[in-house]
C-alpha cells in the first residue's frame, strides 16, 4: 500500500471513531449487508476524493469489503482527520491526505489517488474529475463513470458537458432529493453551528447572524441560527429565493447593507468574492468570517490581507485581523469549509444518506454505465426512494400507504 499520511501511528483513535460513525449509519449498514455475499465491486477499482472524516471511513471501508480496489485523496487540505486516515491506510485503502496539507500537496495527493487507473471515481467539488480531464485525460477511456457529492462539482461539470467535453458519465448525487434535504440542508445547518460553537465558544442568542446565499445550505444555516436565538439576515442574488427567505420570515438586504450591522457573517453560496473589501470596509468592531461552501473563494481573505495591519492567532482556527483603524476581524478556518474545519463535519447519520446515495449509484453505474452518455445524469428516483425506505427504516419510522382506492382516486381525471 503506497498511503501518503500524517501519522500511521494514530490508527486505534481512528478505529474507535470509524467504529462510533458506523453504528450511527443504519441505513448504509443495511445495504452493505445486502450486498457482502455478492461483493459487486470485485475486480474494481475506485479513486475518491472526499473529505477523510470517520463517515468516509465507513463509507470507503464497505467499498474495501464489497470487493474493490480504493484509493482515497483529501478533498480539502484543512479537513482531514489524521486519525481516521491511519486507520484506513491500515486496513489497505489508499490514502493521500493530511490536515494542514500544503496546496501543491494537496493537487499531487489527487494525482497519487489516480495511480490505479480507476474505473470508478468520486468526487465532492470537482476537483479530481476536473484533474482527469484535464492532466490525464488518457484515464478517461477506462473510466465507466463517476459520481458527485456537492452543488459546487456538479456545477462545474455541468459546464464541462456543455462544452461537449466530459469523458464519461456522471451521477450528480448531490441533487438528488434524499441527498439534498438531508446533507445540504440538515447537514450544513448544524454542522455550521457546531464548527462555530468549537471554534468561538460563545452565545448565539442576540446576535445578528448574516447568511450569505438560500439555497438548500444557506436555509439549513438560518433556521438552525435563528433556532439559538439569533437575528438572522439573509442576502441573495436570486430573486425567488429572496422571496422565500423574506416569507420564512428572515431579513433580506444586500450585502453592503448588512456588512454594517451584522456581528456573524457565513457564506453558503459557491460564489467568489461574497464577501470582499467594501464589505469588510464597512463592518464593526469584533464580527466574525466564516464560510460553509465547498471552495474558499467566498470571503475574499485577500482583501483582508491588505486592509490589516496585523494578524494574531487567538484561538485555534481563529485568525484576528487587526485594520488600519483598530478595528478587528476574526476570520474562522482561513475561509475553508467551517465544519470540516472546526467541527467534525456532518453527523454520522446525515452522511448516511449521501453515502447510501453514492454506494447505490456506484451500483448502478457498474450495471448500466456502459450504456449511458457522456452526460450528467441524476440518481435514478428508485435509488433515492430506496435510501428514503431505508433510512426510515433506520430510524424507526413508519409511515402510511394509500390504499387500492386512494390510489384509483389519483388516476381519475373525471369530476
Ligand atoms: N461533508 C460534510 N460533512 C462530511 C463528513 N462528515 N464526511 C464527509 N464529507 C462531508
Amino acid at each position: 500500500m503506497t498511503s501518503i499520511i500524517k501519522d500511521p501511528s494514530l490508527v486505534d483513535e481512528g478505529r474507535v471513531k470509524v467504529e462510533w460513525a458506523r453504528d450511527n449509519m443504519p441505513a448504509l449498514r443495511e445495504i452493505y449487508t445486502e450486498l457482502k455475499d455478492r461483493r459487486p465491486f470485485e475486480g474494481y477499482r475506485i479513486s475518491l476524493c472526499l473529505h477523510i472524516t470517520k463517515e468516509t471511513g465507513v463509507f470507503v471501508e464497505y467499498l474495501k469489503l464489497l470487493g474493490a480496489e480504493v484509493s482515497l485523496a483529501a478533498s480539502n487540505p484543512l479537513s482531514t482527520q489524521d486519525d481516521v486516515a491511519a486507520y484506513l491506510s491500515s486496513i489497505d485503502i489508499n490514502v493521500y491526505g493530511w490536515r494542514g496539507m500544503s496546496k501543491d500537496d494537496y493537487y499531487r495527493m489527487l494525482a497519487s489517488a489516480l495511480d490505479i487507473e480507476p474505473d470508478l471515481v468520486v468526487d465532492d467539488g470537482g476537483d479530481i474529475h476536473s484533474l482527469i480531464h484535464s492532466r490525464f485525460p488518457e484515464l478517461a477511456s477506462n473510466i465507466i463513470g463517476g459520481t458527485e457529492e456537492t452543488t459546487t462539482g456538479v456545477i462545474r461539470l455541468k459546464a464541462l458537458e456543455s462544452e461537449n467535453k466530459l469523458r464519461y458519465p456522471v451521477i450528480a448525487v448531490n441533487d438528488t432529493p434524499t441527498k439534498r434535504v438531508i446533507d445540504n440542508r440538515f447537514g450544513s445547518g448544524q454542522s455550521t453551528v457546531d464548527g462555530f460553537l468549537r471554534a468561538t465558544s460563545l452565545l448565539i442568542a442576540g446576535k445578528t447572524v448574516v447568511v450569505a446565499g438560500y439555497g438548500y445550505v444557506g436555509r439549513g444555516v438560518a433556521s438552525r441560527f435563528r433556532g439559538l436565538g439569533a437575528k438572522v439576515i439573509v442576502t441573495e442574488v436570486d430573486p425567488l429565493k429572496a422571496l422565500e427567505a423574506y416569507l420564512d420570515g428572515f431579513m433580506v438586504m444586500k450585502m453592503s447593507d448588512a456588512s454594517q450591522i451584522g456581528d456573524i457573517f457565513i457564506t453558503c453560496t459557491g460564489m467568489k468574492d461574497v464577501i470582499r473589501k467594501e464589505h469588510i470596509e464597512a463592518m464593526k468592531d469584533g464580527v466574525f468570517l466564516a464560510n460553509a461552501g465547498h471552495f474558499n473563494v467566498e470571503i475574499d481573505v485577500k482583501a483582508l490581507e491588505m486592509l490589516s495591519l496585523k494578524k494574531r492567532l487567538v484561538r485555534p482556527y481563529i485568525e484576528e485581523y487587526v485594520l488600519k483603524d483598530g478595528r478587528r476581524i476574526y476570520l474562522i478556518g482561513e475561509g475553508r469549509l467551517i465544519n470540516l474545519v472546526a467541527a467534525e463535519g456532518h453527523p454520522p447519520d446525515v452522511m448516511m444518506a449521501s453515502f447510501s446515495n453514492q454506494l447505490l449509484s456506484l451500483l448502478y453505474l457498474l450495471e448500466s454505465g456502459s450504456k449511458m452518455e457522456r452526460q450528467v445524469y441524476n440518481v435514478p428516483k428508485e435509488i433515492d426512494e430506496k435510501v428514503a425506505k431505508y433510512l426510515l427504516k433506520g430510524w424507526n419510522i413508519n409511515i402510511d400507504v394509500l390504499t387500492e382506492e386512494q390510489k384509483k382516486y389519483w388516476r381519475d381525471w373525471r369530476i
